[in-house]
Parts: C-alpha cells; sequence; structure tokens
C-alpha cells in the first residue's frame, strides 16, 4: 500500500490543476447576479468530495446558498471530525487594482512565495484552503490511512454572513455529530514560523443614513443655512473616537476582556517586525489606540471603522450642490464578552443622540457575529501542535486574530462543539484585497499537515 506521503508527491500537479478549476468560477455570495455561479461551485464542491471517497454527499438546500456535506464513517466507536469550510468569495472590486483578471487563476513568485503562489479571489479565503482538506481526505482515503471518521460541511454563505447555517446545524444535529470542528480559514505567522489560531474578534455591522433637506439643494442658494449631512455624518463619526483612539461610546468598553499582564508579554513574544509591517503596506508609521501594541491592537482590542461612505455628487467635475443625504458602512470589532446585539444597540442609541438638530439619522444593522477563543490545554489544540511540529519542524504558536469567523461560537452553541483553526495562509495574502494569493508551498504544506492531524487527534482521543 502507498504511503500519504507517496500519493500526494504523484497527484500533485492534479491537486493544483483542480484547484485552479473551482478558482474559475466566481463565487461571489454578495452579488445576485453570480447566482448561478454560486450554485455550480457547489455542485463543485460535492463532485470533488465524491471522487476523493466520501459518501452520503448532498447538495443541501437551505433559504440561501446550499450547504455542502458529505462523510466517511469508517467505524461508529472512533473519533469523528467535521471539517468546515466556505467555497463562496468575497466581490473583487476593484477590478483595476488587480495584476490579473480575479477568476483566472495564474502562478507568480512573490518574496514572500519563492516557490510561487496561485493570484486568484478566493485562493487563500476560503478556496485553496477548504480545498487542502478535501484532497488531504483523498490521500488518506486511497491510501487506507484515515485514522477516524469524517464529516464536511462546506457552506456558501460565509463572506455574507452565514445566516442560514445556524438553522442548517439545529436541523442536522444528529447528521453531523462529531467531536471537534477542523478550520482552515484562518492564517500562521510565517512560513517558518507556524501558528495556531486561539481567538477570533467578534463583528457588529451597519449602515447609517443621515438626512438634511428634503431634496439636493443649490449649495450655493441653502449653503450656510442648511445642515450638510455629508458635513454633519463626518463629524459624527470621527467623534466616535477621542484623541487617544479610544471609542467615545458610552459602555462600549464595559464588558471587554481584561487580558493579563502575563499573556499580554506572550503575545507581544511572537516574531513581528514593526518595520517590515510598516514596509509591506508604504505607511510612514501604524495608528491605533494608545496603549497597546500593533498586535494587541488587532487581537485584543475592539475597533470602529468606516468601510465606505457616500453622498452627494462623486461624478466627473465639480457640481454645486448640497446633498439631501450621507451614507456610510461601519463595522465594529468585537473582542470576548462583547455581544454583537448589545454593541449594535448602544452604537445605534448613541449615534441619533449625537446627531444635531436639522438631521434625522436611521441605523440599520446588518450581519454580527460573536468573538471566540480556544483553549490551548484541549486535546485538538495538542493534536494541531504535534501535526504542525512534524511538518514545519518548528513548534507552533498559539496567537489570536483580528478577523472573524462568527461559526465558530455557533457550533460550540448548537453543536456543543469546540473547534480548532488551523489556518495556513499569511496575513499578507491579500484577502478580500485585489491580487489575493495563496502560497503554493501553504496548500501544499496544509494538504501534507491535515493528516497528521488526523493520527494525533485520533491517538490522543483514545489514549
Ligand atoms: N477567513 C475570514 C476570517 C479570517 C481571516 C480570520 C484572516 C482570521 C484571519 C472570513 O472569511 C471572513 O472574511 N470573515 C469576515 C466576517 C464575516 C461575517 C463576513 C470578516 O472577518 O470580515
Ligand atoms: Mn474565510
Ligand atoms: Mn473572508
Amino acid at each position: 500500500m502507498q504511503t500519504v506521503k507517496n500519493y500526494n508527491e504523484e497527484n500533485k500537479e492534479r491537486y493544483l490543476e483542480e484547484l485552479l478549476d473551482l478558482l474559475r468560477i466566481p463565487s461571489i455570495s454578495a452579488d445576485p447576479a453570480y447566482k448561478q455561479d454560486v450554485l455550480k461551485t457547489a455542485k463543485f464542491v460535492a463532485g470533488a468530495l465524491k471522487k476523493a471517497g466520501a459518501k452520503n454527499v448532498e447538495v443541501c438546500k437551505t433559504d440561501g446558498y446550499p450547504i455542502v456535506y458529505g462523510e466517511k464513517i469508517i467505524d461508529k466507536n472512533l473519533p469523528t471530525i467535521l471539517v468546515y469550510g466556505h467555497y463562496d468569495v468575497q466581490p473583487p472590486d476593484p477590478l483595476e487594482l488587480w495584476d490579473s483578471p480575479p477568476f483566472e487563476p495564474v502562478i507568480k513568485k512573490t518574496k514572500l512565495h519563492p516557490k510561487g503562489a496561485i493570484f486568484a479571489r478566493g485562493a487563500c479565503d476560503d478556496k485553496g484552503q477548504m480545498y487542502m482538506h478535501v484532497k488531504a481526505f483523498e490521500a488518506m482515503n486511497k491510501t487506507k490511512t484515515l485514522p477516524c471518521n469524517i464529516k464536511f460541511m462546506i457552506e456558501g454563505e460565509e463572506e455574507v454572513g452565514s445566516s442560514n447555517l445556524g438553522p442548517f446545524c439545529r436541523k442536522n444535529k444528529k447528521r453531523l455529530d462529531c467531536d471537534v470542528v477542523l478550520i482552515s480559514d484562518t492564517s500562521i505567522i510565517s512560513n517558518r514560523q507556524p501558528s495556531i489560531t486561539t481567538g477570533l474578534r467578534g463583528l457588529s455591522y451597519l449602515e447609517v443614513e443621515v438626512t438634511g433637506p428634503n431634496r439636493d439643494l443649490h449649495s450655493g442658494v441653502y449653503g450656510g443655512a442648511v445642515a450638510n449631512p455629508i458635513n454633519i455624518l463626518s463629524k459624527m463619526i470621527a467623534s466616535l473616537h477621542d484623541k487617544n483612539n479610544k471609542i467615545t461610546i458610552p459602555g462600549f468598553y464595559e464588558a471587554v476582556e481584561v487580558v493579563s499582564k502575563k499573556e499580554r508579554k506572550a503575545m507581544n513574544e511572537a516574531p513581528f517586525n514593526i518595520s517590515t509591517y510598516k514596509r509591506g503596506l508604504k505607511i510612514s508609521d501604524v495608528y491605533g489606540e494608545k496603549g497597546y501594541t500593533t498586535l494587541e491592537r488587532t487581537s485584543i482590542r475592539p475597533t470602529l471603522d468606516v468601510n465606505g461612505i457616500w453622498g452627494g455628487y462623486i461624478g466627473e467635475g465639480a457640481k454645486t450642490v448640497l446633498p439631501s443625504k450621507a451614507f456610510a458602512k461601519i463595522s465594529m470589532r468585537l473582542v470576548p464578552n462583547q455581544d454583537p446585539k448589545v454593541i449594535t444597540k448602544l452604537f445605534s442609541d448613541y449615534f441619533k443622540k449625537i446627531a444635531p438638530p436639522g438631521v434625522k439619522v436611521k441605523v440599520h444593522p446588518h450581519h454580527g457575529g460573536q468573538p471566540a477563543v480556544t483553549p490551548t490545554d484541549s486535546l485538538e489544540y495538542k493534536a494541531a501542535h504535534l501535526a504542525m511540529l512534524d511538518t514545519f519542524k518548528k513548534e507552533p504558536i498559539p496567537q489570536r486574530s483580528g478577523g472573524s469567523i462568527p461559526i465558530v461560537s455557533l457550533f460550540e452553541k448548537v453543536l456543543n462543539v469546540k473547534s480548532v483553526l488551523m489556518g495556513f495562509g499569511l496575513d499578507s495574502d491579500d484577502i478580500h484585497s485585489p491580487n489575493e494569493h495563496y502560497g503554493l508551498f501553504n496548500f501544499y504544506k496544509g494538504i501534507e499537515t491535515i493528516p497528521y492531524f488526523f493520527k494525533h487527534y485520533t491517538a490522543l482521543k483514545q489514549s
């Protein structure tokens, strides 16, 4: 019988070709124009699972995009690992900033990826990372080395808030029964320094609308006498941070978990070079909440950011106009113990309160998500640690991430299982940005590492 290593070596070109085919389908969940492509991607994933050897593969209907399920149960008495991933991607805009079309993957070398990286929307987030699991499973299955049961749940609405995943999990509790959820949708510190994500931030996302006069006005005839909603909105937004870059919403920090000095010290010992960071982003300095380091600002501290702002005239040339309305999309990243519902209400009440007379304010909440922390003394953490040590030949470091994967807390609540976040991307892979990419090293390293996780987890669970 062949070993996983040999099998992977012999099939590595095909693995890559298949991923490139998957990346060619524009599965943009946010844009209804791509509905057929999103559905096609679900079918592609189902087909890939079947070919890899999964049983009971199903494209499960939901009120939104389908969830792809598949499993291989070898023995009911063995542990079961549920792999979660997403096949949807973010919109590629702004298109003109891509060096090659987002859905025509190309492989190019970069400084951090000297062996080459795949450039395409979804390459890293999350098609490339999700597909590593399909291939790792194929390798274990075909070499008869799968040590425990495996289930797959691959969704198509992660980038738009996973609103149908909760109901699906509640309806399918039995089918999804498992010992642990394994997710590769996060990053490592570098290709030489692996890390395991032990925390994710939560999210409150909303849209605000400020209305002044009932129609656009001549900015000369009326300007100076009527509230300009864009001026007002800018002022209101600016006032949400004080001079130390603390958020001014009353009660905003109330629930924030206080991280111990010891933990903060450990956190800041992770390899991180501020000059490289600044150089990579072409910024002369970092910017953020006083009293915290960059690593802390992007992990254990909450934030408030405008994601988009618009109103008035933005066409060619100058049009003198005093607009009737101004809008902004605002996100708040939350940390442990902050509740998205509570924070959304605090924001909403405060934002309305600070509006001056002469304008009306509306706040429309979008999706939210709970923060998550995962322990470092669990079996699954140990298994991930051992697996990465086996393949990187270096001890992985626990690290909290600034991103959000709201379903982690959902799995805990609904399925009563913990997740382990063993991602293989780099923070510099430009996910959600133009020129998203994923290292070939990372793709193959993931495929190599996953079977070790299965092996160690099964062994630890049975000892
Ligand atoms: N994979 C990301 C989250 C992520 C990225 C975690 C990098 C850690 C490191 C995920 O697809 C994502 O983009 N999540 C959204 C939230 C969601 C509710 C739209 C996010 O973080 O903005
Ligand atoms: Mn993702
Ligand atoms: Mn994403």
